[in-house]
């Protein structure tokens, strides 16, 4: 049985409007299927799953139907890469019609209150302190939100995020709570430290442990030193997710819910099980490079525009980032137009359509893109972004 507030029950029972009250049952009823004793208060939601494609009608219309009902967003609420990039999307193959439904989609959203960010990196543009509870969708920001800042969220269904973001609640459970956050079994990086650190395989790593460990709270010690750069760490616990249920990994030296426990099962993991993850995607031929999964932050783009130093790259390298991040490194972004990047916001290279660019086989950084990307049939070669920069600006490509 939840327990529910005096202002819950109101709500419940109408106070707020019908669109909330349609809300808050659905969301009491999954705490009950949880078994959580009541629910929390979130400071923020983040809603993903917004693309027409993943929608569908019958989800357009649920969220349509929601915004008419009075329906709305209690707490800031936050939105996932959408199937393309709204200011360019006929370049991307886009026509008129399937641009409207995702406007649809776009319209429900922002009508019910959300900041329409298009993107799956909440931390950076609204980020969260310690301790805050989150209703989130989207498990790389989930993974950071839990380990890297210490607030608080599971991994949130696309549509319950809505009725959480509606409400304002989510069931406490799991990762809300102390218990949900202690850690489940130690993780020993000891044996790939060094490969690690030498050859850059951070996301390679994050889907090994992921693959390994498939759920819970894992205690990562021994971590490689080149885990703690952003970039990196964002990379890694996109992997993790990617390849499991886990919600957070304690990382030693990272995530400020650290600290060391006796009497947990151990895992080791070994240099060769890493080198098997990387080939799983190895390969030499690709049409793109496609970088920015999770969405490159707006230091990313800097680095990367530093990184080619003005040089024209020399096959098509892709590049996936935030409106945000566009508009905080507008200088980065042109560098890097000019050197003959297509940059593109809103979108990333699984939600939206590769083919329809024209590219079938892809390089990645990211395990998780290389992960999704195989499964939608494309040719995926996974290696570390300094690797394939070097791949781009070397004359032989
Ligand atoms: Fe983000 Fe798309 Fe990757 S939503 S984490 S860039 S699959």
């Amino acid at each position: 049985m939840v327990q529910l507030t005096p202002e819950e029950k109101g709500m419940l029972a109408g106070s707020l409007g019908e669109g909330v009250a349609l809300a808050m049952e659905s969301v009491v009823r999954v705490a009950e299927v949880l078994g959580a004793p009541r629910l929390v208060k979130v400071s923020s939601a983040h809603i993903s799953g917004v693309s027409y494609k993943n929608l569908g009608e019958e989800g357009v219309e649920f969220l349509e139907e929601l915004a008419a009902k009075g329906a709305r967003f209690s707490v800031p609420t936050t939105v996932n890469p959408a199937g393309f990039d709204m200011e360019v999307y006929r370049e991307m193959g886009v026509g008129e019609e399937e641009y409207e439904l995702q406007m649809r989609i776009v319209r429900a959203l922002a009508s019910m209150g959300a900041r329409v960010t298009l993107s799956c990196t909440p931390y950076l543009i609204n980020p969260p302190s310690f301790g805050d509870h989150l209703a989130w969708a989207e498990s790389n920001a989930v993974l950071y939100a839990n380990s890297v800042i210490g607030a608080r969220t599971n991994r949130e269904g696309g549509p319950l995020s809505v009725l959480e973001a509606i409400v304002g609640r989510a069931p406490y459970v799991g990762l809300h709570t102390d218990e949900g956050r202690a850690p489940t079994v130690v993780v020993d990086a000891g044996g790939v430290r060094s490969f690690v650190e030498r050859t850059g395989a951070v996301s390679a790593l994050g889907y090994l442990l992921g693959a390994k460990v498939k759920a819970g709270v894992p205690l990562l010690v021994n971590a490689p030193r080149n885990l703690a750069h952003p970039g990196n760490l964002r990379l890694f616990l996109a992997a993790v997710g990617a390849a499991s249920s886990i919600g957070m990994v304690l990382v030693e030296g990272v995530s400020p819910e650290f600290k060391r426990v006796e009497g947990l099962k151990e895992i080791a993991l070994e240099e060769g099980e890493l080198e098997r993850v990387l080939d799983k995607w190895s390969g030499e031929a690709f049409d793109a490079v496609v970088l920015g999964c999770p969405h490159l932050s707006p230091g990313e783009l800097a680095e990367l525009a530093s990184r080619l130093g003005g040089r024209r790259v020399k096959g098509r390298v892709l590049v996936f980032t935030s409106r945000w991040a566009v508009s905080r490194a507008a200088d980065a972004v042109e560098a890097l137009r000019r050197s003959g990047v297509e940059v593109y916001a809103d979108t990333c290279m699984v939600v939206g359509n590769l083919s329809a660019l024209g590219v079938r086989r892809c390089a990645t950084d990211s395990a998780k893109a290389a992960f999704y990307l195989s499964n939608q049939g494309y040719e995926v070669v996974l290696a570390p972004r300094d690797f394939l920069l070097k791949a781009v600006l070397s004359s032989q490509r």
